[in-house]
């Protein structure tokens, strides 16, 4: 914008000059040109001042599912975006789909957007579009879930095989040690769900009286849980199960209410992801739904903070691990109550938000009309200065126009001044050029009085004035008030058109010439010519002959 103002500015520029050389009124357009110059550098100050933004960025979130765990992700993504203005979330959830997400990045991709997040359905299907994001130039941050490329910006995730290993440990000791386990699996081919098992799998193996019955396959859903566990035990409906790993907690709470269902209240179950709220994991937990639970957790707005980080260049940890920890009935109730008082500022946080927002847009709207209102009276103020200016120079010029046919008529002609040419111009100004008229017998005389004896080198105003029949002050007032130059400017300019003349159709000298005109030194006299005539003396003779 500011760019576009000054390319205007400088056309308007050229244009001006070429007025000023042609017309020769040069100091008239040139007061002209600067005010116009100004009103422009006021009108981009003005404009630059309105589009004065930062960098804006896209990030591209995209979501393998949603659930609570993702949406509470997802607010806390939009809560970080409060301290990044200059930043907008695009969300996309792929609901467990390889394919709807694959199409999913693909398009975010095509929309533009700067950044990608990415918790990937599964390892090795969802790679392609992801190296096609990050091999478009894109930086990309896989987050939670892994793939099986290495090519991504950053990775940020908690430990999942630890957290596996831990809740065998948990549900190992829980049983003192001996009993029967059930596993429920995560979706197949994710990376949590392999490393989880992994975990949990490497911790029982150290307690040789702990049997895992069955590994179910899951998908990370409540629904999925309830049927493979509801078509486990009717398969197996002597098989005393101690305890059930639900790999996350709805999985826990599908398979819980297939044993329930069944009859059987005998199994603890455990899960991961330690939600806080209704039905979150450690309320769950709080509530001895579930015997355990694992904080997985979200981190949006840490996730936020480093695609930021990416984005503007600075240093950022290309692997973060986030802390996560065990929920048991012994912390629940702390945790609860924290994550309570946390929720509670958030809320608060979120209406503080709210509030500001409104009053920023407010201010937007506010700020916009004095702007508009500021624009448009520069705007009126310099159409009305400019049409001042166009009237002054129409009237100058018209007046110098009639001061240099007065000073070339002889002054038998004078009757024919109350004829002069007004061209089309209106009854104001007729009126005046009635009065300039008028006063062209005073004029005809002053030119008399001043070409008889201009060769006088000593000629003072005092003398023109005297042969005037006036006063030194009354000639200077009248003089100046008819052609707007005192009478030592016009005492001059008589001199070099006179000095002009002789140049044009006499031999005599430069020097001759400057002496017979009245000037006492002939280098002044060529300096008033080249002002006056913007040539030398010399090349008016070069030009006569
Ligand atoms: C949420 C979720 C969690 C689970 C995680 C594994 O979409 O299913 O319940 O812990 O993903 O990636």
């Amino acid at each position: 914008m500011r760019k576009k103002i000054i390319a205007v500015v400088l056309v308007v520029r050229k244009k001006m000059y070429f007025c000023t050389n042609f017309t020769n009124h040069s100091s008239l357009y040139m007061r002209q040109e600067l005010l116009l110059l100004t009103l422009f550098a006021a009108l981009a100050w003005i404009c630059s001042g309105c589009s004065n933004r930062e960098k804006h960025y896209i990030i591209g979130v995209s979501q393998c599912s949603e659930d609570t765990w993702r949406d509470k992700q997802n607010d806390e993504l939009r809560m970080g975006n409060y301290f990044h203005n200059n930043v907008e979330l695009r969300f996309a959830a792929a609901y467990d789909s390889d394919q709807r997400q694959i199409e999913q990045i693909d398009s975010l991709v095509a929309c533009g957007i700067d950044l990608l997040i990415v918790a990937p359905n599964q390892v090795a299907t969802i790679s392609p579009a992801i190296d096609r994001a990050y091999d478009s130039g894109i930086p990309v941050i896989v987050f939670e879930r892994k793939t099986n490329s290495r090519k991504f910006t950053a990775f940020m995730s908690a430990d999942n095989y630890e957290m596996g290993r831990q809740m065998g440990e948990y549900i190992a000791k829980r049983l003192g040690g001996s009993g029967k386990v059930l596993e429920v699996m995560g979706l197949k081919g994710s990376s949590p769900a392999i490393e989880r098992h992994n975990g949990f799998t490497d911790a029982v193996k150290h307690y040789p009286q702990i049997e895992v019955v069955a590994t179910l396959q899951g998908d990370w859903t409540e629904e999925t849980g309830y049927d493979i566990v509801r078509n486990w035990k009717k398969a197996h409906p002597d098989v005393a199960v101690d305890f059930v790993f639900g790999m996350n907690d709805r999985s826990a709470i599908g398979a819980r209410q297939a044993f329930l269902e069944a009859g059987d209240s005998r199994p603890l179950y455990c899960g991961i992801d330690g939600l806080p709220g209704k039905n979150g994991g450690i309320t769950l937990v709080n509530d001895s739904i579930l015997d355990a639970s694992f904080i997985y957790p979200t981190n949006g707005d840490r996730l936020l903070q480093l695609a930021v980080d990416i984005l503007e260049g600075k240093p950022y940890k290309k692997e973060t691990l986030m802390m996560s920890a065990i929920v048991t009935h012994d912390n629940a109730r702390v945790l609860l109550m924290q994550t309570e008082e946390t929720m509670r500022q958030v809320k608060n946080l979120d209406r503080l938000h709210e509030m500001a927002d409104s009053y920023l847009k407010e201010l937007d709207t506010q700020r916009m009309i004095t702007w508009m209102a500021f624009g448009g009276l520069v705007l009126l103020i310099a159409v009305l200065v400019l049409l001042y200016l166009y009237k002054l120079g129409k009237t100058t010029l018209r007046r110098e126009r009639m001061v240099n046919s007065l000073w070339e008529l002889k002054q038998e002609e004078l009757p024919a001044l109350n004829t002069v040419s007004t061209e089309n111009d209106s009854e104001g100004e007729e009126a005046e050029e009635e009065g300039l008229a008028a006063t062209s017998v005073f004029f005809a005389r002053f030119k008399d009085v001043v070409e008889a004896r201009l060769e006088n080198s000593e000629l003072s105003v005092e003398d023109l004035a005297s042969a005037m029949n006036l006063s030194r002050v009354q000639l200077y007032r009248k003089v100046k008030a008819v052609t707007g130059a005192s009478p030592v400017e016009l005492l001059r300019t008589a001199r070099l058109k006179r000095g002009y003349q002789m140049l044009m159709t006499t031999d005599m000298s430069i020097s001759e010439v400057a002496y017979k005109v009245g000037f006492t030194a002939p280098s002044y006299f060529t300096k008033c010519f080249k002002d006056e005539y913007g040539i030398l003396p010399g090349e008016v003779r070069g030009r006569n002959s």
